[in-house]
């Protein structure tokens, strides 16, 4: 098990911290998707307020979602301006991204891509973006921006990663201790979204960072992944299997063009969609080794609830 620092809400043995972080979170986490969405006038030179108002989503919710005007030209920028305004400087280059990291999400009919599933109009299960990576790329945020959104479908469901580690506690402490465990779940070599030869990546699925902060490696996915052959990590995934389809805390989002998701790695999804000759879906991903900024005034305990759905 990954070493959890005294005083974590994250350590199984420290019943009160816990509690008393659990209320603070869930006191302030949002009720609908509309209470993430800052409006912000040109996202490669974001206003005070609103910088302020993205930190703001991502300390409660570990996600914000800006909405700004579609634009043809640059979009590339976008993302990676965005990210840098919010303290995201590191990216993940994956093997099928741009030489830039900035990976375009879009259908693609014939070359390497088309083998991997973000570059098919299927649904993608629940995960979180870079499940497979060793511990040394370790993704904690990551950017969705869409230029164009499909003609149909292509929503994204999402649960921040801190309610689905409440909803299991809550269940049954047991469930996070085999979560925990560093041989909880194994991603066999080779076998993901255009990752290069590696070997066998076996992990926890629960870990808490050096700064504190909770980590998620998971999908819902059940070819190319080995669980730990134990009952009490069956029970947890099963458990957590069941959260992510009823947990009152799940949002969906369908995003249109201009707007863009940026998370601290949450756990998502995406629904299956159809393009047609004016709507044809990309979506720009970027992903980090940071986590996204705390906000200036966040060292302390967490806010309470007082956003007005934007
Ligand atoms: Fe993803």
């Amino acid at each position: 098990m990954s070493a959890v620092p005294a005083g974590s809400p994250f350590d199984l043995d420290d019943d009160a911290a816990y509690r008393d972080w659990r209320q603070r979170k869930l006191a302030a986490c949002p009720r609908s998707v509309s209470e993430l969405l800052v409006e912000v006038a040109d996202p490669l030179q974001l206003t005070a307020t609103e910088r302020a108002a993205l930190l703001d989503r991502c300390a409660r919710s570990n996600m914000a979602v800006y909405v700004s005007p579609p634009r043809a030209g640059a979009a590339a920028e976008i993302p990676r301006r965005i990210g840098e305004q919010l303290g995201l400087r590191t990216l993940d280059v994956n093997y099928l991204a741009d030489d830039d990291g900035i990976t375009p999400l879009a259908v693609a009919d014939s070359g390497v891509r088309s083998a991997y599933i973000p570059y098919t109009n299927r649904a993608i299960r629940w995960h979180t973006d870079g499940y497979y990576n060793p511990p040394q790329r370790r993704i904690r945020a990551m950017i969705l921006h869409c230029v164009q959104r499909a003609e149909s479908g292509g929503e994204n469901r999402l649960l921040d990663h801190e309610l689905a580690f409440i909803a299991l506690r809550d269940e049954s402490p047991a469930h996070i201790r085999a979560l925990m465990l560093a041989d909880a779940m194994t991603i066999p070599a080779r076998s993901e979204e255009g990752e290069v030869a590696r070997g066998d990546q076996t992990g926890p699925v629960f870990s808490v960072d050096a700064d504190g902060s909770l980590h998620m490696r998971y999908t819902a996915r059940t070819r190319s992944i080995a669980w730990k052959d134990d009952a009490a990590v069956r029970a947890a995934t099963e458990a957590l299997q069941r959260i992510l389809e009823s947990d009152p805390h799940v949002l969906r989002l369908r995003q249109e063009p201009g707007m863009g998701i940026v998370c601290n790695n949450v756990l998502h999804d995406r629904a299956a969609f159809a393009d047609s000759p004016q709507h044809r879906r990309l979506v720009l991903r970027a992903r980090y080794y940071e986590r996204i900024e705390a906000p200036a005034l966040m060292h302390g305990p967490m806010p309470t609830a007082t956003i007005a759905a934007a």
